[in-house]
């Protein structure tokens, strides 16, 4: 077991570059199984879903592999095999391989993936989109099996909640349907611009992506993807939370600014100034000693996003007075309030609402990660806390963050891994 030992009290100071995008990559490392030859990816973060990821396509017959941030697949052993429980279970993403089967080969057999700890996570858009696809959708002992005997026929889709995972995996099963397909009220996150931009690339014909309303005109086949991931905008707004919570001047390179409107707007409200500088960089600069409070509603995109909830409740703990975190997408993503209540913050929850109490000094503490998010809110909390914290079950955080601890330690921050 891994911990993070933070010692706080640190200013942070210097200059970071944000990393590719965790989330945009597993869409697009599941469309690579889509090509005719081999694609490399560029920009792809050295972190542990990635990793995951690459196993999951090692074991469908594919070679994966992960070097120096390039992913390079070559489908050619791609073989129509069950996607594990085992795997499924440690990430939801690897549902994204559902599509790839089920369009190269017909069917697919995928385990479900059951609820995590931010909320149950039904997949009931991704099925229903694939079976208005054409597909033959049933659950027999964990797993889902589908087929689509007479291939897949695109479809005009509505999407009941704008999912981001039913997005992606309508997309990567419309490419190679035949005619045309609508998705409406698809999500709008800058991923799956991302992954379109990826897929066209391959020879996909999509339009609208980045809109509520996605067209795509499936192809007979797709060629192999060259590509260069987009900058993770919640790496990049966790760095900017952290240049803030410690009132520090760090500039952050490859920030994906127009990502990230909504966190600069509630960072300009709370009193932090998100400075373009050379570039594509920002300087992060705390304009007043106090931290203004600022109520925050998570909502998809361009809402404030759910990735940085738990980071934007931290710095509410220092801000002189009452904010209100309205948590709209995961009906469970409060778990990080008792561990930051254990290093003195004075919060409330009322259902999906979080009363925070700011302005009151926070202690270095024991504390446990719940989730990937979660961790990183421990760790700014920590930076400011007076004394030492301790953050366990660390591997949460590994999921998603590139070199965290080497990126605020370059910083000036005082962390530090401890392998028990
Ligand atoms: N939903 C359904 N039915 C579905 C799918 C989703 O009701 O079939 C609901 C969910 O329960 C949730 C809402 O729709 O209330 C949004 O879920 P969505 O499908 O958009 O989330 P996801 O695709 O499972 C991705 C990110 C999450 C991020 C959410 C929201 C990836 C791999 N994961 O999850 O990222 O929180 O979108 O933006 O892209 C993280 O990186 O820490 C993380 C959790």
């Amino acid at each position: 077991m891994e911990t993070m030992v933070i010692r706080g009290g640190r200013r942070l100071q210097g200059t970071v570059t944000a990393s590719g995008s965790k989330n945009a990559s597993l869409a697009i490392m599941a469309a690579c199984l889509l090509a005719d030859g081999t694609s490399r990816v560029t920009n792809v973060p050295d972190v542990q879903d990635i990793r995951t990821m690459c196993t999951m396509l090692e074991i469908l017959g594919a070679r994966a592999r992960m070097q120096d941030n390039v992913f390079t697949l070559d489908p050619k052993g791609f073989a129509s095999r069950p996607a594990p429980y085992e795997l499924v279970k440690t990430m939801r993403a690897s549902i994204y391989v559902l599509a790839p089967l089920l369009s190269r080969f017909g069917k697919a057999q995928v385990a479900l993936p059951g609820g995590c700890a931010i909320g149950q996570r039904p997949i009931d858009q991704h099925l229903k989109g694939l079976e208005a696809l054409g597909a033959q959708v049933s659950l027999e002992h964990g797993y889902i099996h589908t087929a689509a005997p007479h291939g897949l026929k695109g479809a005009d889709i509505y999407l009941d909640v704008a999912s981001v995972g039913a997005t992606v995996n309508i997309m990567l099963a419309a490419v190679l349907a035949a005619g045309k397909t609508v998705i409406d009220h698809a999500a709008c996150e800058p991923e799956i611009v991302d992954l379109a931009e990826g897929l066209n690339r391959m020879g996909a014909d999509i339009k609208g992506a980045g809109s509520s309303r996605i067209e795509i005109k499936g192809q007979r086949q797709l060629g192999p993807m060259e590509h260069r991931v987009i900058t993770d905008r919640i790496e990049a707004g966790t760095l900017a939370v952290a240049g803030a919570i410690t009132a520090g001047d760090i500039t952050i390179r490859s920030f994906p600014g127009r990502h990230l409107t909504a966190l600069e707007k509630k960072l300009g409200e709370a009193g932090v100034e998100v400075v373009p500088a050379a570039g594509d960089a920002v300087q992060i600069k705390r304009l007043q000693e106090r931290l203004a409070p600022v109520d925050i509603v998570t909502l998809p995109y361009p809402g404030f996003p759910t990735d940085l909830q738990a980071q934007w409740m931290a710095l509410m703990c220092l801000a002189a007075g009452r904010s209100v975190v309205t948590e709209t997408i995961w009906e469970n993503r409060f778990l990080h309030v008792a561990e930051l209540k254990r290093m003195g913050a004075d919060i409330q929850i009322e259902g999906s609402n979080a009363l925070v109490r700011g302005g009151a000094l926070l202690s270095g503490a024991q504390v446990m990660a719940s989730d990937l998010r979660a961790s990183a809110a421990l760790i700014l909390a920590g930076l400011v806390a007076e004394g030492e914290t301790t953050v366990s079950r660390i591997y949460h955080l590994d999921r998603g963050y590139e070199q965290l601890e080497e990126k605020l330690a370059s910083l000036g921050a005082d962390i530090q891994r401890i392998r028990e």
